[in-house]
Formats: structure tokens, sequence, C-alpha cells
């Protein structure tokens, strides 16, 4: 069964094939166009964490596309009445897919150990996959098509949002550049495990702004402060406080640059209004193509796992 635990379940091929279904369902639907390519389809959204884009672009996604969504909260008692592997052996009953933002990635892993239905990761401490393949979609519309040999450049904390977008620049042939405090850099061992899925990628961090934004046709940030570090709040904002994309780092950057941010975002702190509202911003566009992306993603599990024909998608 084929699930997106993390984008490592994708080859480079099936990652663009994804992203191209995307891309033709989002000119379907500003065409007027509604395929119900998921009638009578049903997706579970099993959150252990909070959320506006990811759990209403699904929703509202499979309502687009003829199926349905059902938001489960604290009480079908999410492993607090029975084991995961029952939960899920029960939930395959009555679903077809099940979206999970969950606070391990082990979580997700071991949901989709038990292949009942296809598991897509919805967020984890390790990864936000959907995330990041919205976010290739965006940069590609923004540069006509192709992004390889195009730099993108993550400023702060080497988090979920930043591990996935580092997987998917190499699949792009992006250069990925990160720069904020050592402390909070990206662990190697990801670099390396990238490469040999991948195969190339120029990688580079450090602390020295100038040299990683200089050459940025992306930059790219997050809060300092992911869901369930609340606790170390202070002490992050202390550390990350020179790495704010605000006017003058921006200055730094080529005029064409483009500033992302996955959202929801800490206006004053990782970024300021005055970049966020920029003409060079384009998180607003990014946000959208999260629900573009996934409707693609729904449509492909749906065929790699058999359910959706490849002649009404065409
Ligand atoms: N970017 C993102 O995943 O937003 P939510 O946390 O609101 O889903
Ligand atoms: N890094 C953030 C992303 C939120 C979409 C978090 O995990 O809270």
């Amino acid at each position: 069964m084929k699930h997106l635990r993390s984008l490592f379940d994708l080859s480079i091929d099936e990652f663009h094939d994804v992203l191209n279904l995307a891309d033709s369902l989002k000119r379907n639907l500003s065409a007027g166009h509604r395929p119900d390519l998921l009638k009578n389809r049903s997706l579970a959204l099993l959150f252990e964490k909070a959320s506006l884009r990811t759990r209403v672009s699904f929703e509202a996604g499979m309502i687009q596309m003829g199926g349905a969504a059902i938001y489960l909260t604290n009480d079908v008692g999410w492993r607090e009445r029975e084991t995961i592997a029952d939960f899920v052996r029960v939930l395959g009953e009555y679903c077809d897919f099940v979206v999970c933002r969950a606070i391990s990635q082990s979580t997700v892993d071991e949901l989709a150990s038990h292949n009942v239905l296809p598991v897509i990761n919805g967020l984890t401490d390790q990864s936000h996959p959907c995330q990041a393949m919205a976010d290739v979609m965006t940069m590609r519309e923004m540069c006509g098509g192709d992004l390889k040999g195009r730099q993108v450049t993550f400023v702060g904390d080497g988090n979920n949002v930043a591990r996935s977008l580092l997987k998917s620049a190499a699949i792009c042939g992006m250069k990925f550049r990160l720069v904020g405090p050592p402390k909070y850099h990206i662990d190697l061992s990801l670099v390396e495990r990238v490469r040999k899925h991948y195969g190339e990628l120029d990688f580079q961090q450090g602390t020295d702004i100038g040299s990683m934004v200089g050459d940025a046709d992306f930059l790219y940030t997050d809060v300092w402060t992911s869901m369930g570090q609340e606790a170390e709040a202070k002490e992050r904002a202390a550390s990350f406080g020179p790495y704010q994309i605000n006017s003058a780092m921006l200055k730094r950057a080529p005029e064409h640059c483009k500033v992302l941010h996955c959202l929801p975002a800490r206006r004053g702190l990782e970024i300021t209004d005055d970049v966020i509202d920029s003409d060079q911003s384009i998180v607003f566009p990014q946000a959208a193509n999260r629900m573009h992306l996934q409707k693609g993603l729904l449509v492909w599990l749906g065929m790699q796992n058999g359910f959706v024909k490849s002649a009404e998608v065409s």
C-alpha cells in the first residue's frame, strides 16, 4: 500500500506526478470544473495538534472532489481506549484515507505499518511533506516551471518544515541553504540520507546571513518555537533574534527574491509585517496551494491504491 509517511515515500518521478496532477486540478477549478474524482470517498483527519491550513484545505479539497472529511476529536479516545492497530483496522472499514498530524513521526509510521488505508503525514516533529510539496508548487509557479539550480535559503530553525523543504530541494535540483544558530541546524545525518535517496544535493548551512541570503531566489522562514516547544520559547527568541526576515535582510537578497512562510506566522518575531505584506511575499498563494496540492495527492494515492481509475482523471 502506498502512503505518504514522509517525502522518502516518493520517488522523484512520483513527486512530480503529484505536482502535475495538482496543477491540473488547480487549472480545472479556476475554469469552474470540480470533477467528482473522490465521489463517495471519505477522509479521516486525526490531529494531535492544532491546525487551520492542513485541516481545512483537506476538508475543502474532499468536498470539491465529491467526497467528505471527518475530523476526529478526543471523543474517539485516540491512544486511550484501544491500540493503534485496532483503531486503524476499524477506521479502514469506514474511510478511504487518513491524515495524521502527530506529535511523533513514529505515530504516523505505526499507523501506516498496518497497511489498512493510505496514511498521509499532516505534520510531525520530523517532517511536513504536504507543506513542502505545496511550497514547490508555489515556487514552480513563480519561476514558470523549472526550479533546477535555483536557491532556497531557509532562515531560522532547522525544524520539521525545513527538513521536508531540504528533501524537496534535492528532488528539484535546487540549492538549499540554512542560516541560523548552530544549535538549531539540520542534523547532517539527514543530509546524508537525502543524498543517498535522491542523489546530489547542493547544501550549506551556517550563521553568516550575507553569504546565505545574497544569492537566494527564495527566502523561507517558520516560527522559532514550534508546537510542543513552548517551554523553550524565551531561549529560542534570544537565539534566533538576529535571524528575523525584515526589510534590512530582504535588501541583502536579489531584487527578484520571493519570501515564503508556511504560516502561522509570529509577526514581529521571525518575520516583520512589512516583509510578509510586501510584493515580494508569496505567503498567501503558498497557503492557497496547500489545498490544490493535497487534492492532487489524494487523487494520486487513490490511483496508486487502485480505487481511482486513471481514465477518470484524464
Ligand atoms: N502550515 C500549516 O501546516 O498550517 P496549520 O498548522 O494551520 O495546518
Ligand atoms: N514548525 C511549525 C510548523 C507549523 C505549521 C510547528 O511544528 O509548529
